[in-house]
C-alpha cells in the first residue's frame, strides 16, 4: 500500500542493498611517495576532488605507502591509462613492506623530492595538508603543486583531452576496469535556458 504522507512511499522498484559507497565508476591512480628513501607505489581507486584546488587520497591505514606520505608531507597522483595498466595493477597485488616496488616504474623525483612515473600520463604532484581518519583509514586531504601531462593528451591549447587520454576507471562491485566511454554531449548543452 502506497504511504504518500511526507513523500515517504512504501512502493518503490529499488531494492535496498547496504551501505556500500556507490560512486563508481571512478579513475583508477597510482599513488608514489618516497619511503625509506625509496619510491613506493600503490594503486588507489579511492581519491576525489575536493574544491578547485584540493585532492584527497583514502589510504588503508595498514599500507606501506603511508608511513612514507606522513614522513615526507608529500605523494604523487598519477592517471592511469591503459598502456600502464599491468604495471599499476602489480602495484596494486604486492606491499611495498614485503617486495620492493621501486622499479617497477621509470620515475624522476621532481624539485620537491616527489616521485613522478615517467611513462603515465599526467601526474599530479601534491602536499598533504590535512589527514582524516575514519575507521581503518586514513584520507589524505592534499594540495597540488604541480601538474604534469604529456604532449600527446593536451589539445592545441594547452588544456588536458581526457578523450585523448582514456583514463582507465575502477568499480568496486565486480572489482573490474573499465574503458572510459564516449562523449555524451558537452556540459550544460541540455539544462541551459536558450
Ligand atoms: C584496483 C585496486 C584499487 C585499489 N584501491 C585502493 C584504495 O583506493 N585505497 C587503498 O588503501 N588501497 C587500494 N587498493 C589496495 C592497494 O593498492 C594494495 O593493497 C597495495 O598493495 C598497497 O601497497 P603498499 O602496502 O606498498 O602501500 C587497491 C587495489 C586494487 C587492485
Amino acid at each position: 500500500m502506497e504511504n504518500t504522507k511526507n513523500n515517504i512511499t512504501d512502493h518503490t522498484t529499488k531494492t535496498e542493498i547496504g551501505k556500500a559507497p556507490a560512486l563508481y565508476p571512478s579513475p583508477v591512480t597510482v599513488v608514489g611517495a618516497m619511503a625509506d628513501g625509496k619510491p613506493n607505489w600503490l594503486i588507489v581507486g579511492h581519491q576525489g576532488i575536493i574544491g578547485h584546488d584540493h585532492v584527497m587520497v583514502s589510504l588503508a591505514k595498514p599500507h606501506y605507502t603511508n608511513q612514507g606520505i606522513k614522513d615526507t608531507g608529500k605523494l604523487s597522483i598519477a592517471m592511469v591509462d591503459e598502456a600502464m595498466l599491468p604495471k599499476a595493477d602489480r602495484a596494486g597485488c604486492v606491499s611495498g613492506s614485503k617486495v620492493d616496488k621501486s622499479e617497477l616504474f621509470d620515475y624522476h623525483l621532481n624539485e620537491d623530492g616527489v616521485p613522478v612515473i615517467d611513462e603515465a600520463p599526467l601526474v599530479m604532484a601534491c602536499s598533504v595538508e590535512n589527514i582524516y581518519e575514519t575507521p581503518g583509514f586514513e584520507s589524505f586531504i592534499c594540495t597540488i603543486d604541480h601538474v604534469y601531462a604529456e604532449e600527446d593528451v593536451l589539445t592545441d591549447s594547452g588544456k588536458i583531452d581526457y578523450r585523448k587520454m582514456k583514463p582507465v576507471l575502477f568499480e568496486m562491485p565486480t572489482y573490474e576496469y573499465l574503458k572510459t566511454g564516449d562523449v555524451i554531449a558537452p556540459c550544460m548543452s541540455f539544462g541551459r535556458d536558450k
